[in-house]
């Protein structure tokens, strides 16, 4: 199902209240003190973590290659492994959270069962920004000349800010929808 325009993820600014409920009883300042806090609940928190450092990283790579802190012979190495790694990553934590888990805690709290659809949704919406990541990348990669190659930097970098934000937002509201209910049923 499709959420309502004013829950895409392009749009949101927080997680919508109709979904806010199993937060209200484990609010984020609760999670790290329950007694169940450092099995699932740790660990997503982790990969989350582990998804911003890697955009924190191209970001700052990326101005350091234009501001010319970073040689392009050294950055370019960096932008494949790292960028690679980020969409290998993300692809497969995407798949587990939509084929296995979303279902899962769907079922254990039906009342926030539209929050997992928007979850999902904003999975395809990010998926277009890794597209777009993808060939930008490319594109930075593969332009020899000195002009050409600063222009693919710069949309590359404004890109790149795009997806952070997005992804930022998708996360965050995930780990709001998402802890309550593994902390609460005990899953994992
Ligand atoms: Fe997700
Ligand atoms: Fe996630």
């Amino acid at each position: 199902m499709d959420p309502s325009p004013a829950l895409t993820l392009a749009e949101r600014e927080t997680l919508p209240e109709e979904f806010r409920l199993i937060l209200a009883e484990h609010p984020r300042d609760s999670w790290a003190a329950h007694r169940d806090f450092n099995g699932l609940a740790a660990f997503w928190l982790e990969r989350h973590l582990a998804f911003r450092r890697m955009l924190e990283m191209l970001g700052s790579d990326t101005r350091g290659l234009l501001d010319g802190r970073i040689a392009a012979e050294s950055y370019a190495p960096r932008l494949s492994r790292l960028g690679s790694r980020l969409i290998g990553d993300l692809m497969g934590h995407h798949q587990i959270e939509d084929d296995v888990y979303f279902p899962e805690l769907a079922r254990l709290e039906p009342r926030i069962a539209r929050g997992f659809d928007m979850l999902d949704a904003d999975h395809h919406a990010l998926h277009g920004l890794i597209d777009r990541f993808v060939s930008g990348a490319n594109a930075v990669l593969g332009e020899t000349g000195e002009a050409a190659r600063r222009e693919a930097v710069g949309r590359f970098l404004g890109d790149l800010g795009a997806f952070e934000r997005q992804l930022i937002r998708h996360l965050e509201d995930e780990e709001d929808l998402v802890l309550p209910v593994v902390l609460k049923h005990r899953v994992g």
